[in-house]
């Protein structure tokens, strides 16, 4: 790189500005390989992500919050422990702050319907109390992320989020 020139760093920025639109293909064929992944939950992972985002959207969230609920456990793709947080680095450029902290944070919020199950402390989510995005996050876990497990509740298609996938991955706010 330290024999590099101006010119080149030009070519390179330009050809990766044009070549944005494969981040949303990116995700959107994430999306479809959550598919695979059921792990005992009564609907596999895609259905999960897609009802998590029909229940957002039907509540009358915005773009972002509706993106960020179908990627919310895409996660678990790579590494179910760690999932929060490969999630949230996804969206972070793409999205406003209370958004990227409502899904890296999402899990010590959907503690509180479970984790009694696992010896686990089930009010976790109050190391966040009077952050802005709390709200947010009490929204997302308890009214759609815990409820999207039903297997015959009418979630939207895919399709239907594809453009939305595709606006909000268009363009990075920040780095
Ligand atoms: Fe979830």
């Amino acid at each position: 790189m330290d024999v590099s020139t101006r010119e080149q760093w030009m070519t390179i920025a330009e050809k990766t500005i044009a070549a944005q639109p494969r981040v949303a293909e990116q995700i959107l064929s994430m999306i479809k390989g959550l598919s695979a992944i059921t792990d005992g939950f009564s609907v596999d992972q895609m259905e999960h992500a897609i009802q998590t985002a029909t229940r957002a959207e039907r509540e009358g969230a915005d773009e972002e919050v509706i993106v960020a609920s179908l990627l919310h456990d895409v996660g678990k793709l790579i590494s179910v422990p760690n999932h929060p947080k490969i999630a949230a680095e996804i969206l972070r450029p793409y999205v406003r702050e209370e958004v990227y902290c409502m899904v890296a944070h999402h899990q010590d919020f959907q503690g509180r319907h479970y984790y009694e199950h696992l010896g686990m402390n089930p009010n976790l989510r109050e190391n966040h109390v009077g952050q802005p995005w709390y709200e947010l996050a009490e929204k997302f876990a308890d009214r759609w992320d815990q409820k999207a497990f039903d297997p015959g509740y009418d979630s939207l298609p895919l399709e239907h989020f594809e453009p939305m996938v595709r606006r909000v991955f268009a363009k990075a706010k920040s780095i």
